[in-house]
């Protein structure tokens, strides 16, 4: 039984006060960490003080992106070893707005997951297709490809600690959902291809989450199916509310 993770994916919303007044609201509320993994990924700048609020509660706290690097002359940038000295638990690579707005590339995407997890930090891995490789029918090739290229030259017992977030670009933020169906064959077929890769329990073992839409409404659904383990919000995890009652049906 692969336990569900439900992570929130701020992106650059919630000033400063609104993050802190938000997990303070919700720390006591969180369902127990046996049953579901809850995690909240939220602007880097907050990132210690959310760890701080967060420690000793089932809420656990996520970045939204990293550089492959220990250190050196990046500026802006965000190192694994900062992160992890922090105590961030998860970090979110590859998400499709990094790979269209900031030109993330597939070998970047499978440094980060090397470093993060050398740095005992969860990589929740993103993949999706557009539209348009949705139409011409090549979706599953599209995450396959994505999949194997985060994943290269990762041993079979990392792999098990890695989360893969299937998501669909043309349903993000655009009320949009994929069918329950659709998102659990596209999820079997990336375990498909994990288990081509690092056999059956590597496959058995690894979370994979759906991600688009995602609402209070639509979760119970898609948590319903065999292959979609969890997960990764965005809007919908905006509001004390409406991300406590994701998490219940996660728990
Ligand atoms: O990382 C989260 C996804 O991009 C989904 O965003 O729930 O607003 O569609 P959304």
């Amino acid at each position: 039984m692969r336990k569900p993770i439900i992570a929130a994916n701020w992106k650059m919303y919630k000033t400063f006060d609104e993050a802190v007044e938000f997990v303070e609201a919700i720390k006591d509320k969180i369902p127990p960490v046996e049953k579901v993994d809850a995690v909240v990924c939220a602007p880097a700048l907050y990132l210690p003080t959310l760890v701080d609020i967060a420690k000793e509660t089932d809420l656990a706290i996520g970045a939204q992106n990293m550089h492959y690097e220990e250190e050196g002359a990046f500026t802006g940038e965000i190192s694994p070893k900062q992160l992890e000295a922090i105590q961030v638990d998860y970090v979110i690579i590859g998400h499709s707005e990094r790979r269209e707005y900031f030109n993330e590339t597939d070998e970047a995407v499978n440094k980060k997951v090397k470093a993060a997890l050398s740095h005992g930090i969860v990589p929740i891995v993103c993949c999706g297709e557009t539209l348009e490789e949705r139409e011409a029918g090549q979706t599953e090739e599209k995450v396959a490809n994505q999949v194997k290229k985060a994943l290269a030259g990762l041993t079979e017992e990392e792999v098990q600690h890695i989360v893969i977030a299937y998501e669909p670009i043309w349903a993000i933020g655009t009320g949009k959902t994929a069918t329950s169906d659709d998102a659990n064959a596209v999820c079997g077929h990336i375990r498909k291809v994990v288990e081509e890769l690092y056999g059956k329990a590597a496959a058995e073992n690894i979370r994979i989450q759906y991600g688009g839409s995602v609402k209070p409404e639509n979760i119970e659904d898609l948590l319903s199916k065999e292959q979609i383990d969890g997960a990764l919000v965005g809007g919908a995890s905006l509001q004390v509310e409406s991300y406590l009652k994701l998490l219940e049906a996660g728990a």
